[in-house]
């Protein structure tokens, strides 16, 4: 496996789409070639599975079947879309991994986070990132934005804002864990100061890769 691969990780409304979507034009532009992805989705069948997930009609969705959903939308996406484009060589960037499961399903829902990392890992093949980039965001800010973006709140947005806090501090305690891998952006700032930092926490994993031949 020749790429690299590096997610995104955040609270809703943290401003991780905007960024990923920055550096990808930054990388692109650089000459990388970039693979784009999300969770849950990214195959037509972690699109189906999306779609029950975060409808806010299936209410009576139980902790362990969303905990088993989501692993299973990822099993699809690591064979189907990620392990194919990192075989290709390319840097992965793909909006939530395997940490939103610790954090939102683990730290949010109370659901055991030794069992759901066991559960991921083999979902995922025992694929790891080599940089997991957590944009922090204050809850109240988050909201704010999704509020005035206008559209419906999701069945996990509609949570209260002590599942969003506790999402919050998840996705901290799981960054605090191995800070080679992870990087926290404090993302209370304007979107420019942003980019530049998660450009440089991008470029100092991408630099041996640079240097290899496997770029375009
Ligand atoms: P999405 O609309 O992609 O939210 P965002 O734009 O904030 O990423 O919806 C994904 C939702 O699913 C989001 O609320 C986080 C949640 N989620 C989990 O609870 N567990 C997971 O493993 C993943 C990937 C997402």
């Amino acid at each position: 496996m020749t790429g690299k691969f590096i997610v995104f990780e955040g609270i809703d409304g943290s401003g991780k789409t905007t960024q990923l979507k920055l550096l990808a034009e930054h990388l692109t532009g650089r000459g990388f070639p970039v693979r784009v992805t999300r969770e849950p989705g990214g195959t037509r069948v972690g699109e189906q599975i999306r779609e029950l997930l975060l409808n806010p009609q299936y209410s009576e969705l139980v902790p362990m079947a969303e905990a088993f959903l989501y692993a299973a939308a990822r099993a699809q996406h690591v064979a189907q879309v990620i392990l194919p484009a990192l075989t290709e060589g390319k840097v992965v960037l793909c909006d939530r991994f395997i940490d939103s499961s610790l954090a939102y399903q683990g730290f949010g829902r109370g659901m055991e986070v030794g069992l759901l990392e066991q559960v991921n890992l083999a979902a995922a093949g025992g694929l790891v990132p080599e940089l997991v980039l957590i944009l922090d965001f204050c809850r109240e800010h988050g909201m704010d934005r999704l509020n005035r973006s206008g559209r419906e709140i999701d069945r996990i947005e509609g949570e209260a804002g002590a599942f969003h806090r506790r999402v919050r501090s998840g996705f901290l305690t799981l960054a605090a864990r191995d800070s080679r891998r992870y990087r926290v952006i404090n993302a209370c700032r304007p979107v420019g100061q942003v980019h530049q930092d998660i450009v440089k926490a991008a470029e100092e994993v991408l630099n041996a890769f640079s240097t290899g031949n496997n770029r375009a």
